[in-house]
């Protein structure tokens, strides 16, 4: 939604957000060559919005790698499902904004990539 002011952009769950929304986290001031996230999710289902700045995602099923940019308020990149994420080439100013459809549950995250190739296979 725009008008002569500027945008607005309303998230709503279980209607743009396609899930309940337990939890919203913000990453920020990450450092320059930093890369972060080495985990899949065994459950959670994530959307990513960079509401500032810019960085990008690595997604990895197993078998094939994706790398996405996400630079526009504008646009989200809905995680579900067994994939392997990393993140990196974030711009100083990026504010990665991640709705979750869980609160926070370490039990729910795979770590090691091995173990992750394995869950894929069982
Ligand atoms: P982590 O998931 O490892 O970050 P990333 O995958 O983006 O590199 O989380 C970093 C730390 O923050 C870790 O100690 C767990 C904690 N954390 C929470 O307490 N709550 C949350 O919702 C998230 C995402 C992380």
């Amino acid at each position: 939604m725009g008008d002569e002011r500027g945008s607005l952009i309303a998230l709503e769950e279980n209607h743009n957000v396609p899930f309940d929304v337990k939890r919203v986290y913000y990453i920020f001031g990450t450092k320059i060559g930093v890369r972060r996230g080495y985990h899949a999710h065994k459950h959670l289902k994530q959307l990513a919005i960079c509401v500032s700045g810019s960085c990008t995602f690595m997604l990895d099923d197993g078998t094939q790698k994706q790398h996405i940019e996400l630079n526009s308020p504008t646009h989200g990149l809905l995680i579900e499902g067994l994939v392997w994420r990393e993140m990196y080439d974030f711009s100083p100013d990026c504010v990665l904004m991640v709705l979750a459809s869980e609160l926070y549950d370490e039990n729910d995250y795979i770590r090691v990539y091995d173990e992750f190739l394995k869950a894929l296979a069982s």
